[in-house]
Order: structure tokens, then C-alpha cells, then sequence
């Protein structure tokens, strides 16, 4: 196989941690099917397989050069069991997927994936709807509204809002939101620091919600701020609905009861919230004035809505985690599932948004700075727009 000099394949297996993720690279017709599979079993429920195309995915992402015969990824790591090569392989003979074209079509997919993108519904919810209830879009929940008596609350804020919640959230949209809280922060109190993490912060144009990030200039200054938070933006109007988790932090809780399980949930304080966002005239667009689902209380007419519902996670952080809590909520889920595998499998030390915990010294390893933490892992450091696996 001819491949372009510069590519040392040694290199590219020896750790995936440091392979670059960007979000333009060189293979994006055999990324769609792979990222389509993922979708596709991630909806049905079944996580174990939607991680393997995620992963193979990640892996053609990485490629420094177009592919465009089999052989060319020959022992290459993170590429899975035979079937997803045999989904690259049909892509690269004939453009196309005929599995991917078979599922895409399946109607139990097409209505998982609409119920699961509601507001409050996760998959398994979706499948208990959509089997037991035949519910297969959100008419249906509108329709059987009383009969299903769905408790949690988000699900009807869901709905309400299904139309703008399922429109992408721009670049910037999400500086205008940062822009509100970065306001009333000051009203209560100064010397914070603020930051978009999620997508936006890997270089992402649109995003499903804006994920902010709040610290003060020691640990306990943060306390208290968040409800202080709430309040203010409540009384300004700028929510339809939120729900705080309390911090729940605890060092022992964290890294040391069970050392060897890789803690995905952190325990920060934070509100999950939906902004009521106010918009300028050009930026209402011209899908949402079509799309417009009611629930009981009606929406205000077209003409007078200047504003749209947005989801935003407010996540406030004692300053001596900052570094290890803006790595974790920048993402991507895939690259700090690699990182924890790694740090957990290769190095004895757990990691997670709260830190790193050396299970052998049994202490924590303080970071400053993103380039901190990357050195306490033994990596180089990976600019935030390399890390879109
Ligand atoms: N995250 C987390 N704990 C949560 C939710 C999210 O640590 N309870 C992290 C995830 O690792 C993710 C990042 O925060 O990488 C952002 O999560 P999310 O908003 O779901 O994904 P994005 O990458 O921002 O994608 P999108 O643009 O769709 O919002
Ligand atoms: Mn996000
Ligand atoms: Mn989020
Ligand atoms: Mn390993």
C-alpha cells in the first residue's frame, strides 16, 4: 500500500490519546456512515455498539490523508471488529452504505430518534413510549398527554419547546447567553472567571445547548453564587425552566471508594437550565416561525416573539479544579473516555472533571492549566480544536 511518507502508522497506534481529532479532516464520506451507525444504535439503546462505530469513526477522523483502498488501514488500532471495516470497505467500492440505507428508513429509528431528542427523554424512556404506548412523535405525546402522566418535568418544557430546542444553537447565540450570565455575575460578585466549554470550544459553528463553566479566585468563594445566579436571571425573565443539582463533592466519595470504576458523572454544583433568550429581528429564523408546537399554555403569536428557549448547563467550579473541570466539559465524550481509559489502564491514576487521583500515592495531583493536566498525563498538551473525536 502506498501511504503519503509523512504518516508513520507506529506512531498513530502507540497511544490514541495523542492522535489530533479535528473537525475538518480528510474522510468525511466514510465518516457518515460510521457516525450514522453510531447514531442509529445509540437511539436503539445498545451503547456497547454505538462505541465501537464511534470509535472507528474517531479513528478515520485522525487520518492525515484521504483513503482510498482498504489495505491503507491495514493494523490500524481503534478501527473495531470486522464489520465496521466492512462498512468502509462497501463505502469506498460504491459510495455509499446499503445497511445504513436500510436503517435509516426503519420507523422504529425514525420515532426513537425523535422521542429521544425531546427534552427529558432518554432512550430507554423513548422505547417504553414507543412500545407500550405507540407513541411515535411528539403530535402523539401532545395527543396522549394526560394518559401517559409523565412526571419529570423537563419532558413537558421538552415538548413546549420542542421546535426551538431542536434548532442548533450558534456560535453566536452562545457568546450573547455567556454575555447575560457574564452580567449578572458581576451584579454579585466580582473576580470570576467564565467560560463556554462543550462543543463551541472545540471550534463547533452550532451546538445542542451552551455549556458555561463559573469559578472565583479561591476554593469557597463559588459558594452560595449559583442560586444567587438563579435568582437574578429568574427575576430578569431570562428562564422558562431550570433544575440545580447541588455540589456533591466528597474526595473520598470521588476517587477512593471504588478506585477502579471510571467515574463518568461529576458532582458539581449546577443548573440545567432553559434560557428564554432574547433575539434581534434577524436572528429568528425562518424555520422556527412554521414550526411551532403549543401545549397548554399557548405560545405568544410569531409577531411578538423576540426570543427563543435554549438549553444552557451552568457548571460553577472551586477554582482548584478548574483546570480538570474545563477539560472534562470541553470534551469530546470519546476523547475523555480515552483519557480516562489511559490514565486509569496505562498510569494507575483516575481521572476525572474534579481530578487526578494517583491510586498508588493515594493523592491528588494538582493541575493550574489544561497544559497541566496534560502533563500530569504524560501527553502533549492538544489544542481544544483537536479534540473533536
Ligand atoms: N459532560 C459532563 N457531564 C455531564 C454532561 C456533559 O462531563 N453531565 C461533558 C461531556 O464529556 C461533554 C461536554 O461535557 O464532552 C459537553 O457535553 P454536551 O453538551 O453533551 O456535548 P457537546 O460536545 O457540547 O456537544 P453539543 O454541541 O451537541 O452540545
Ligand atoms: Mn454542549
Ligand atoms: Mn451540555
Ligand atoms: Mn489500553
Amino acid at each position: 500500500a502506498k501511504l503519503p511518507k509523512k504518516f508513520e502508522k507506529n506512531r498513530f497506534n502507540e497511544n490514541i490519546c495523542e492522535r489530533n481529532a479535528p473537525l475538518q479532516h480528510h474522510n468525511q464520506v466514510l465518516v457518515e456512515p460510521l457516525l450514522f451507525l453510531n447514531e442509529y444504535w445509540t437511539v436503539m439503546g445498545d451503547e456497547r455498539r454505538a462505541l465501537a462505530y464511534s470509535k472507528a469513526a474517531a479513528t478515520i477522523k485522525c487520518l492525515p490523508f484521504t483513503v482510498t483502498t482498504l489495505t491503507e488501514l491495514d493494523d490500524l488500532k481503534g478501527l473495531g471488529s470486522g464489520h465496521c471495516l466492512k462498512v468502509i470497505q462497501e463505502t469506498l467500492e460504491r459510495g455509499h452504505c446499503q445497511e445504513v440505507i436500510v436503517k435509516r428508513d426503519s420507523m422504529k429509528f425514525q420515532s426513537l430518534k425523535i422521542l429521544s431528542s425531546v427534552y427529558g427523554i432518554g432512550p430507554s424512556l423513548a422505547l417504553k413510549l414507543h412500545s407500550n404506548h405507540g407513541v411515535s412523535s411528539v403530535q402523539d405525546i401532545l395527543k396522549l398527554w394526560n394518559q401517559l402522566a409523565l412526571a419529570d418535568e423537563r419532558i413537558k418544557v421538552g415538548v413546549t419547546y420542542y421546535a426551538d430546542l431542536s434548532t442548533p444553537v450558534s456560535c453566536t447565540l452562545a457568546k450573547k447567553i455567556k454575555g447575560i450570565v457574564e452580567y449578572e455575575l458581576s451584579i454579585i460578585k466580582d473576580d470570576f472567571r467564565i467560560e463556554i466549554a462543550g462543543g463551541f470550544r472545540r471550534g463547533k459553528k452550532n451546538g445542542h445547548d451552551v455549556d458555561i463553566l463559573i469559578t472565583y479566585t479561591t476554593d469557597g468563594e463559588e459558594k452560595g453564587i449559583l442560586s444567587s445566579l438563579m435568582k437574578h436571571l429568574n427575576h430578569k425573565g431570562y428562564i422558562l425552566h431550570w433544575r440545580l443539582e447541588k455540589s456533591s463533592f466528597d474526595e473520598e466519595a470521588v476517587f477512593t471508594r471504588s478506585p477502579d470504576q471510571i467515574s463518568v458523572m461529576d458532582h458539581f454544583e449546577k443548573s440545567f437550565c432553559v434560557f428564554k433568550c432574547p433575539l434581534q429581528g434577524n436572528e429568528i429564523p425562518e424555520t422556527e416561525r412554521t414550526i411551532r408546537i403549543d401545549v397548554n399554555e399557548p405560545f405568544p403569536s410569531q409577531e411578538q416573539r423576540n426570543w427563543r428557549a435554549i438549553r444552557v448547563d451552568l457548571i460553577m467550579v472551586p477554582k482548584s479544579q478548574w483546570a480538570y473541570a474545563l477539560l472534562g466539559w470541553t470534551g469530546s465524550k470519546l476523547f475523555m473516555r480515552m483519557l480516562r481509559h489511559y490514565s486509569n489502564a496505562h498510569l494507575q491514576k483516575t481521572l476525572n472533571s474534579h481530578g487526578l487521583w494517583d491510586k498508588r500515592e493515594n493523592k491528588l495531583i494538582p493541575a493550574e492549566s489544561e497544559e497541566d493536566v496534560f502533563k500530569n498525563l504524560g501527553l502533549s498538551y492538544k489544542d481544544p480544536s483537536h479534540r473533536n473525536f
